[in-house]
């Protein structure tokens, strides 16, 4: 049997839901799409022009030359998953930053960026055998995804995390500066008006907080197995 089915990945930030989509994709030969990236190329894209910076924001003249943020994904197989491009550069670094973190929950509030990337988001996904993360998936870009996760984790749990991925990275961030971003997205990306990130009615809820990789992996695996 070789039914293919998509899996939509919400919740709030940094709770791990880009390494179980990761995990999820390569054990079934699915495609990974981390929405998240192009929210963050866009906003780089916003920072390079000068729409966006910590104290303000020109939405009109972003949605103005929004065509002229190209982005596309290239499978890179040593990573195993694909990379995002802007305008033909690689920017998988950049936008990992917390200067763009700090910014993109403004620049994905506005109305125009989200209809230019969940169409880009729904044509990737339209033959499913997808795996997609972010924050609307289940609500507003598959809202028929065969399976809907949405993951939480405590604000310091997820806090850590992140800190400790940066670091590793080599970027000189502070705990309370990522725990600061964490609380403040989380505000943002939940009561914007245009698709807010809540839980999809039909969503399967789950607290990593005291869970290990391993084990969430496990679980997650026997509800998508369900369904296949
Ligand atoms: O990985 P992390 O949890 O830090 O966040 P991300 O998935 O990279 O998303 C970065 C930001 O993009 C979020 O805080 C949201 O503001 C926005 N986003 C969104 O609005 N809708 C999505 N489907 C994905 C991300």
């Amino acid at each position: 049997m070789n039914k293919k089915i998509t899996i939509a990945i919400d919740g709030y930030s940094s709770t791990g839901k880009s390494t179980i989509a990761k995990q999820l994709a390569k054990k079934l030969g699915y495609i990974y799409v981390d929405s998240g990236a192009m929210y963050r190329a866009i906003t780089l894209f916003a920072m390079q022009c000068d729409f966006v910076s910590q104290d303000h924001l020109d939405t009109q003249g972003l949605v103005d030359n929004l065509d002229m943020a190209k982005l596309h994904f290239k499978f890179n197989k040593a990573l195993g998953y694909a990379e995002i491009f802007l305008n033909d550069k690689n920017v998988e670094k950049q936008i990992r930053t917390l200067e763009v973190s700090n910014l993109v929950s403004k620049v994905a509030a506005i109305s125009e960026v989200r209809k230019k990337l969940v169409a880009i988001q729904k044509s990737i996904g339209k033959n499913k055998g997808v795996v997609m993360d972010g924050r609307d998936i289940g609500t507003v870009v598959f809202k028929d995804a065969e399976l809907k996760l949405f993951m939480t984790a405590s604000a310091e749990t997820r806090a850590q995390r992140r800190f400790d991925e940066l670091i590793e990275k080599g970027e000189k961030v502070s705990y309370e500066a990522i725990l600061t971003n964490v609380v403040e997205r989380d505000k943002m990306d939940s009561t914007r008006k245009d698709s807010p990130l809540v839980k999809a009615n039909d969503a399967i809820e789950i607290d990593n907080s005291h869970l290990t990789k391993e084990a969430q992996f496990e679980m997650i695996l026997e509800l998508v197995e369900d369904r296949l």
